[in-house]
């Protein structure tokens, strides 16, 4: 059997342990033959793949990003796309496909399965929004980059007694800023689930200055103020139709600065939230999600996802895991407001 194994979306610590794990259940315990497709969508879509022998993932357990690189590719956005996908699965000999990505990469290999084409799902993504699993590789390591860098702003931000804006990744979920600014002791979260007043945010910041503290105010970077709309970098759209945000932390810390009087700055952590080594749980997770997916091409039982339930890994079905997006609920985001201000 040759099965075919593509990452796509944007990339995310634990990438490389997925690979590794399908390569060395899939030869040694099967004696599979493994075809890397590059860039996503892109390589199924262009013939673009190299045989992956174990030697190709010694070592890559601990590394970032992904071997195999990563695109936004939506073969259902080329003419004839799904067709170029099937002759060159024939051509190449794949019998089935591992698809790692997000709720994007994912929505494809659904309807790649109902096309009928045999795709197995693994769930990726920083943002920890993909539905029907309790957590996705990948978060655990952004969650602890964002915190960190909010440990080390905390100290500078008392030394100059400022406020200090944290804008972290998070389109339509609050997750990272939710977990970071709770691990981190921010004294403000915003996230896109809840429009936030731009005068209560004002309130919390002076409170926590008149307690001689300099505030911390953690935002996503979807969240966005009552009655106004989503800061954007850029408008233009990409092929799954998502526009570029990014610039509400330095809205909102001019918005403070001239509310206040105080001196505020916003810092964006952007790309470094995906980059460098996971950690360990990632790592872990990403391995037996790996493993998994194996088993289930094993089997035959394409059109799923694995997924975290508790500490188990279970399949659940793609169309199950596409419908939606997990985001923050209130109550979880209620929690987190006892420490606000
Ligand atoms: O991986 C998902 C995500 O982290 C989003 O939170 C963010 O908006 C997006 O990626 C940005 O990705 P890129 O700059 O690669 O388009």
């Amino acid at each position: 059997m040759r099965v075919g194994v593509l990452t796509g979306g944007g990339d995310c610590p634990g990438l490389n342990a997925v690979i590794r794990a399908v390569v060395r259940k899939g030869i040694e315990v099967h004696g599979w033959e493994i075809v890397g497709f590059r860039s996503g969508w892109k390589g199924p879509l262009t013939g673009e793949s190299r045989p992956l022998v174990l030697g190709d993932v010694e070592e890559i357990l601990t590394r970032g990003g992904t071997i195999l690189g990563s695109s936004r590719t939506n073969p259902y956005k080329v003419d004839g796309g799904v067709d170029r996908i099937r002759s060159v699965l024939a051509e190449q000999g794949v019998d089935a496909l591992i698809a790692i990505g997000g709720e994007d990469t994912l929505g494809v290999a659904r309807r790649l399965t109902d096309d009928g084409i045999g795709v197995v799902g693994v769930p990726k993504t920083i943002d920890n929004d993909l539905a029907a699993t309790d957590y996705t590789f990948g978060f655990d390591t952004a969650v602890h980059i964002a915190t960190e860098a909010i440990d080390r702003l905390r100290t500078t931000a008392e030394s100059h007694h400022r406020a200090l804006v944290v804008e972290v990744m998070g389109r339509h979920a609050g997750w990272i800023a939710l977990h970071s600014g709770l691990a981190g002791g921010a004294n403000v979260i915003l996230v896109p689930e809840r429009p936030f007043s731009v005068d209560k945010v004002v309130e919390w910041v002076e409170r926590r200055f008149e307690r001689m503290y300099a505030p911390i105010i953690v935002v996503a970077e979807g969240a966005l103020p009552e009655g106004g709309a989503e800061v954007l970098q850029s408008g233009e759209k990409d092929a799954f139709g998502h526009v570029r945000l990014g610039g509400v932390g330095t809205w909102l810390a001019d918005e403070i600065s001239a509310r206040t009087g105080k001196e505020s700055r916003a810092v964006v952590l952007g790309h470094t939230q995906r980059g460098g080594t996971p950690t360990a749980y990632d790592r872990v997770l990403a391995t037996r999600f790996g493993l998994h997916a194996v088993d289930a091409v094993h089997d035959g039982d394409f059109g799923v996802m694995v997924a975290l339930r508790g500490t188990e890994i279970v399949r659940v079905k793609l169309a199950e895991a596409t419908a939606e997006l997990k985001t923050v609920p209130m109550e979880r985001y209620e929690e987190a407001q006892v420490f606000f201000g």
